[in-house]
Order: structure tokens, then C-alpha cells, then sequence
């Protein structure tokens, strides 16, 4: 079934409610200490499910293996037959020791690796760049202006950069589309912290990361604890600790989800 779209923040770019990530798909250090590899032929296989779900939007990243997950996406898009203006791809530009002169610098690489694909969404992935706020929102606008993105984004920002990055696109006229944040049942704190009524207050859409909380809200760790041993070494530390905390609510979660004739996955993701 298809679900119905909505917009992304205050652009006319419509997305449906859930879309896909692909940290999992960049096979680098980093990022194989919390996901085992992917080959090809199962990034091609998760991609194609994705879209058969009725999925219309992808998330990717510059960190995630420094390319290589833009490319195994674009790749697979391909594969399941999709062109572009079909799909909204979200990529990110990674902050940390660098200036804002570098997401001019490296634009031309995220649209290089996306290729057919244009990049919709362009997200500051952390609040550590070595330049303002301002600054990034600056760079970002001309992105816009010269048609190399679609809309701007934010991730893992504070109530007040928020505000600062809202503030800065709203004195060019341009709109502030998206934050993205950790979201999931037993992480709540963007409702405490004022993200997300700001977000609210602004018409800025918030994206849910982690919502299985790397995969726990699944019930299969707490139904198959042996599972957890096999992890990669980050995933596995993350886990393990939240294993019993999480007992009484994941018992909870697979009961309203015997009583729906669902997964607690799927529980976990309508919440
Ligand atoms: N902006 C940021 O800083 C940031 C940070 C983190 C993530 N993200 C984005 O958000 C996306 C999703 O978040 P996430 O990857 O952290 O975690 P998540 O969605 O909470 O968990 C995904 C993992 O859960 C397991 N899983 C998924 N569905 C399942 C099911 N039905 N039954 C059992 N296990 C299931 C799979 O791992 P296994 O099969 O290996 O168990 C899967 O890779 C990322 O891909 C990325 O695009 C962004």
C-alpha cells in the first residue's frame, strides 16, 4: 500500500512518512564497527524492497565510507530501475576540522557519486564545523542559488543553532527544510531539549534516525540474547547495556504487536 506524501519542511519536495538509510551500506572502518559489510548484491536487494514498500526517499552521507554509500545507492537505485526526479535522494556534508568553504569544494563529489540521481536534500551531518552557522547556511544558499541542491538541512544541532540556521536562510527568503535527529521510543530527548518544538514552531521536518535504536526495538536481541556476542565491537557497546532496561517496555512492544498481527519493528517504527 502506498502511504500517503508529505512535504519536506516548507519546500514543495514530497516524501513519504518513512524512507531508507545507508550508513550500512559504506563498508569502511567506522562504520563496519557497528554494521557487518554488505555486498552489492544485498544493498541491490534492500534497495529494491525499499522500493517496493512504496519508500520515495533515501538517506546517504558523505561520512558513510566517504562515498562509497552514495555510489552502492545510486548504483542499486539503478538497478531497481529508478531515474531521476523518480526518488529524493538526502546526502550530508561531514563538518568536523573543516571550514565552510569545503561544502563548495565538495559538492561536486556528492553529485559525482549520486550520479544519475540529483541531490534533493544537502544536511550539515554535526554542529563541529570550524565556521559558524551562519557561514554553512551561507554557502549552502548558494548551492541552491546556483541549482547544484534542492533544499538544506540539519543534523544533530541544538535548540539555539536551529534557530540560527533558520533565522540565517529565512534573511535570504530560503526555507530551513529538515533537522535530523535521533528519535526513537527509548530516546526522547529532542522533546525535552526544544528541538522539536522549535522544529514545529518553524515548519521544519524533523527525520527520525536510529528509530529501531540500531536495531533493539526489533525484540530480536532481547528474544535471542546470544545474538548480541556477534555484533561489531560499537553496535555491541551500545546494545548490551540497554538490553535489561529496555526488557519491560520491548515486553510491552511485542504484546500491542501480537495484538496487531505485526512486528514490534514495525510497532516501533508507527510510534
Ligand atoms: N544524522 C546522523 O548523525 C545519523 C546517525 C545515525 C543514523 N543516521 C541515518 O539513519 C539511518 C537509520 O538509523 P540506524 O541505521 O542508526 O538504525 P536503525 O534504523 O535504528 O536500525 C537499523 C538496523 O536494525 C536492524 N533491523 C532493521 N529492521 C529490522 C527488523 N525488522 N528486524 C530485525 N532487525 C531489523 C538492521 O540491522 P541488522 O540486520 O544488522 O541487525 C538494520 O540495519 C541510517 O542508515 C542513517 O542514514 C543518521
Amino acid at each position: 500500500m502506498q502511504s500517503p506524501k508529505r512535504f519536506l519542511g516548507q519546500t514543495d519536495i514530497e516524501i513519504t512518512p518513512i524512507g531508507l538509510g545507508s550508513w550500512q551500506f559504506s563498508g569502511s572502518l567506522i562504520s563496519t564497527s557497528y554494521w557487518a559489510p554488505l555486498t552489492h548484491v544485498n544493498v541491490d536487494g534492500i534497495v529494491e524492497a525499499a522500493c517496493e514498500g512504496g519508500i520515495n526517499w533515501f538517506d546517504t552521507a558523505e561520512l558513510y565510507g566517504f562515498g562509497r554509500s552514495e555510489k552502492a545507492l545510486s548504483h542499486a537505485l539503478t538497478a531497481s530501475g529508478k531515474s531521476n526526479g523518480d526518488i529524493v535522494i538526502a546526502t550530508k556534508w561531514f563538518p568536523a576540522y573543516r571550514t565552510a568553504g569545503w561544502i563548495q569544494r565538495t559538492i561536486n563529489k556528492r553529485i559525482e557519486n549520486l550520479h544519475p540521481f540529483e541531490v534533493d536534500l544537502h544536511q550539515i551531518h554535526f554542529s563541529n564545523s570550524l565556521s559558524s552557522i551562519e557561514e554553512q547556511m551561507d554557502t549552502m544558499a548558494g548551492l541552491l542559488e546556483q541549482h547544484k541542491i534542492k533544499a538544506i538541512g540539519v543534523s544533530n544541532f541544538s535548540e539555539a543553532l536551529l534557530r540560527r540556521a533558520h533565522k540565517k536562510l529565512s534573511e535570504r527568503g530560503l526555507p530551513l527544510a529538515s533537522v535530523q535527529m535521533r528519535y526513537n521510543i527509548l530516546d526522547r530527548s529532542i522533546e525535552k531539549n526544544g528541538v522539536l518544538s522549535a522544529a514545529q514552531e518553524l515548519g521544519i521536518t524533523v527525520i527520525a534516525y536510529s528509530p529501531l535504536q540500531l536495531g533493539l526495538l526489533s525484540g530480536k536481541f532481547h528474544r535471542q540474547p546470544d545474538l548480541v556476542d556477534k555484533l561489531p565491537r560499537l553496535r555491541k557497546k551500545v546494545i548490551r547495556p540497554m538490553l535489561e532496561r529496555s526488557r519491560k517496555l520491548m515486553f510491552e512492544m511485542e504484546r500491542i504487536a501480537a495484538d496487531y498481527g505485526v512486528t514490534p519493528a514495525q510497532i516501533a517504527l508507527n510510534w
